[in-house]
């Protein structure tokens, strides 16, 4: 039945996810014997039980005692059963090792932000090692997310002014998709993220070097790559159409008013700023609300970013 369950559930990827679906199977499976022993039950009755002729009277019968404790302590059993194999499976998920691989995780309008315990950040994207556990302690920089992988099975909602965490263990090489649970604005959609599940060896070597596509890539092809994956995209068109942020559509060598009166030329060094420090200059009609990318992108990485501003004419 490995058709049924596939069809149901993306494959799983944790070996959490092999113990939920487990227990969803066998919930699906009672459900089902239930409703067919039940609708066929009442299919038979109707028809046994027709009326006959119009003078027909029902007998009077009030009530079966051992009926009635059968059906009800047969089904008393079978929930305690299902409460306690959901209980011990809800105590594995909440409760993780000790040695995990800890990384911390922040949600802000509208992109994933990661840190692992070296110090180094990314955004929208993460490597993990296999068979290792690790655990995402979680909190948000302005309203509600929620961390969701659908092929591991977890989800947990990430609060402001709080922590909340989440562990898997990894149990196959491969990427997966992590998404936003919970509805935070028009990014909402675009909270997208990669996990990469790769070898300790191949851990170890992006550690130390990074992604292979981040130092060979020619600069604005890698500024187009990250433009869409690191979240640019969700407030910045290209297109001309007015977001939270300013289009690029045409925006380099342009004079904006900015918010305090003065008057700005986009040139490189004002691109730069704006992604380091994005509230030092504010362009009037638009709000103070992007996160600082200040270490969160590679010296390259906004090189690239700024030719492909440039680019879009
Ligand atoms: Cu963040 Cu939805």
């Amino acid at each position: 039945m490995n058709w049924l369950r596939s069809l149901m559930m993306p494959a799983p990827g944790s070996s959490y996810a092999s113990e939920v679906d487990d227990l969803y199977m066998l919930i699906f499976w009672i459900s089902a014997f239930f409703f067919l022993l039940i609708a066929g039950l009442l299919s038979y009755f109707v028809w046994r039980y027709r009326r006959r002729s119009a003078d027909e009277v029902t007998p009077h019968i009030s009530h079966n005692f051992k009926l009635e404790v059968v059906w009800s302590v047969i089904p008393l059993i079978i929930v305690v059963v299902l409460f306690f194999l959901g209980f011990n499976s809800y105590m594995n998920a909440r409760v993780g090792p000790g040695e995990a691989l800890e990384i911390q995780v922040r949600g802000k309008r509208w992109v994933w932000e990661f840190e692992y315990p070296d110090g180094m950040r990314t955004l929208n994207e993460i490597y993990i090692p296999v068979n290792r556990p690790v655990r995402f302690v979680m909190s948000s920089e302005d309203v509600i997310h929620s961390f969701y992988v659908p092929s591991f099975r977890v989800k947990m909602d990430v609060l402001p002014n709080r922590y909340t965490d989440l562990w898997f263990h990894p149990i196959e090489e491969g990427v997966h998709t992590m998404l936003c649970a919970e509805y935070c604005g028009r990014g909402h959609s675009d909270m997208l993220a990669q996990i990469h599940v790769v070898s300790e060896a191949k851990f170890r070597e992006w550690q130390e070097q990074g992604d292979e596509r981040m130092r060979t890539m020619p600069l604005a092809e890698l500024g187009k790559m990250l433009y869409e994956s690191r979240g640019c995209a969700t407030c910045h068109s290209i297109d001309g159409t007015r977001r939270e942020g300013p289009t690029f559509k045409g925006i380099y060598g342009e004079s904006h008013a900015m918010r305090d009166g003065s008057t700005v030329l986009v040139d490189e060094n004002y691109l730069r700023e704006s992604i380091l420090e994005p509230q030092a200059k504010i362009r009037s009609g638009y709000e103070a609300i992007m996160p600082t990318f200040q270490g969160l992108l590679r010296e390259r990485e906004i090189a690239a970013l700024i030719e492909f501003i440039k680019a879009q004419k």
